[in-house]
């Protein structure tokens, strides 16, 4: 029995097993090296770890979290804390 998907957080999977194909990060990655977006906004970046693997190909990446950003900002990186209502609302 594989039981590979069990080592992933539920919170980085897009359907249950076993329709699950893909996970969102490697297609995010992806989509942003082929697009190399002006600008990337994540709202809800948990630990970063989708937001630093898709940030490096932006010019310009904003994550906005009510947790702090437990990772080291880049020169194209921006970190709002705080609730995704009140940054959108800035
Ligand atoms: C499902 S995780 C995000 C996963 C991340 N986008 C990824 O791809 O790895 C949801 C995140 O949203 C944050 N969050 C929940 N409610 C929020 C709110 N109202 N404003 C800002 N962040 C919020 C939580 O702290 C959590 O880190």
């Amino acid at each position: 029995m594989d039981v590979s998907h069990t080592m992933t957080p539920i919170h980085l999977r897009n359907l249950p097993p076993p329709d699950e194909t893909f996970d969102h990060i490697t297609f995010l990655r992806y989509m942003a090296q082929w697009i190399k977006p002006e600008c990337y906004l994540e709202l809800g970046i948990r630990d970063g770890r989708c937001f630093v693997v898709v940030a490096p190909f932006c010019k310009r990446a904003i994550g906005v979290d009510i947790l702090g950003a437990p990772f080291s900002l880049a020169s194209n990186m921006e970190f709002f804390k705080g609730t995704t209502t009140l940054i959108l609302n800035l």
